[in-house]
């Protein structure tokens, strides 16, 4: 029985750092607000002209330097997005292009902010198979092209970036990906979802978001998808050593760690920093957790999100 083990992460911000009280000059909002309801301090906003496929190819390149193989040696790559370059072709294979994976396929998968998980899962599954050996997962956005920046509801919660693993097959019993769970429930899309898209008649596409509802729901189905995950790896809270949150306010993240009654230290929280980067947010998050060795030889590491859909899901690995 084959595994995939998480062998190099790597990451990448935009350059352009936007705080709380520039936002206040342009919409009517506060530090004090944002900081006080969702813990955010600053958020990444890329370049007019760096597009997701930039942010995601800058993260593969860091993570592929740090896993020690070559482009050529990627067999697959998933890019976890809403914010592709273009309707189509994928980002995916535009990053391709850029990091010159050449023997790879190349796919992007959209789950909003869950894409990251929905993605590892599948490349997971392409392993476990033995279709693939080395497959490289991304998580990028560019949220600031989609949101309404006129509008205070939403325009505060987001920010850019990327981040990106390199899975690799293993034959180590009990490493890895040891569990992971998927969930959709397309009922609840009205909640949070985006104004217009290629197939709608309407020309913008901003976020919309009935945030109370998002955040009830969030931390419920959040907490149980992590039990129902450890329970299939026959684990428990208590066997949590890291958990690395999707980064959508820190009120939600506080809320879901006290609910599986994890000591503060347990938690990678980045939201402060990046803000809500959507797919890019947990690899963002494992990435900071890995280069500052917060995460040990054989730590359980449990990674958790929900996005619009809704979509949410857990994987518990054996770092
Ligand atoms: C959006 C969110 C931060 C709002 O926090 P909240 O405590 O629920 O705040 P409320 O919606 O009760 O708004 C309170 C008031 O603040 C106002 N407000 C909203 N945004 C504001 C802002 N940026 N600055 C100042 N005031 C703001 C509202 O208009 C409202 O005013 P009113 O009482 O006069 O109507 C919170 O609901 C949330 O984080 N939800 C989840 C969002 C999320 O994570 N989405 C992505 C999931 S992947």
């Amino acid at each position: 029985m084959l595994n995939s083990k998480i062998i190099a992460t790597g990451s990448y911000l935009p350059q352009k750092i936007v705080t709380n009280s520039d936002l206040a000059k342009t919409v009517d909002t506060s530090n004090e607000w944002i900081l006080e309801r969702t813990g955010i301090e600053q958020r990444h906003i890329a370049a007019e002209d760096e597009l997701t496929s930039d942010l995601a190819a800058e993260a593969a390149k860091r993570a592929i330097a740090n896993s020690g193989l070559k482009p050529e040696e990627i067999d697959m790559i998933i890019v976890a997005t809403t914010t592709p370059d273009l309707t189509f072709p994928a980002t995916a294979t535009t990053v391709q292009a850029k990091i010159g994976a050449k023997v790879a396929f190349a796919f992007d998968v959209q789950a909003v902010c869950s894409g990251f998980v929905f993605a590892l899962t599948t490349a997971d599954n392409f392993i476990k198979s033995g279709q693939v050996k080395n497959a490289l997962v991304i998580g990028a956005d560019k949220l600031s092209s989609i949101v309404d920046w006129t509008d205070r509801n939403t325009c505060v919660l987001f920010g850019d970036g990327a981040g990106a693993v390199v899975l690799q097959a293993t034959e180590e019993k009990n490493r890895g990906i040891i569990a992971s769970s998927l969930y959709s429930d397309g009922t609840l899309n009205d909640i949070l979802k985006t104004s217009g898209g290629p197939a709608s008649n309407q020309k913008s596409g901003f976020i919309e978001m009935a945030g109370k509802e998002v955040f009830k729901h969030a931390v419920d189905k959040m907490v149980k998808s992590v039990i129902a995950t450890l329970a299939k790896a026959e684990l428990t809270t208590k066997d949590i050593d890291l958990l690395v949150p999707h980064q959508a306010n820190l009120r939600i993240l506080n809320a879901v760690a006290t609910r599986l009654e994890l000591p503060e230290e347990k938690t990678i929280i980045t939201v402060q920093k990046h803000a809500n980067t959507s797919a890019a947010s947990i690899p963002l998050a494992l990435d900071q957790a890995n280069s500052q060795k917060r995460i040990k030889d054989g730590d359980v590491v449990v990674l958790e999100a929900l996005g619009g859909g809704l979509t949410w899901g857990s994987v518990v690995l054996k770092w």
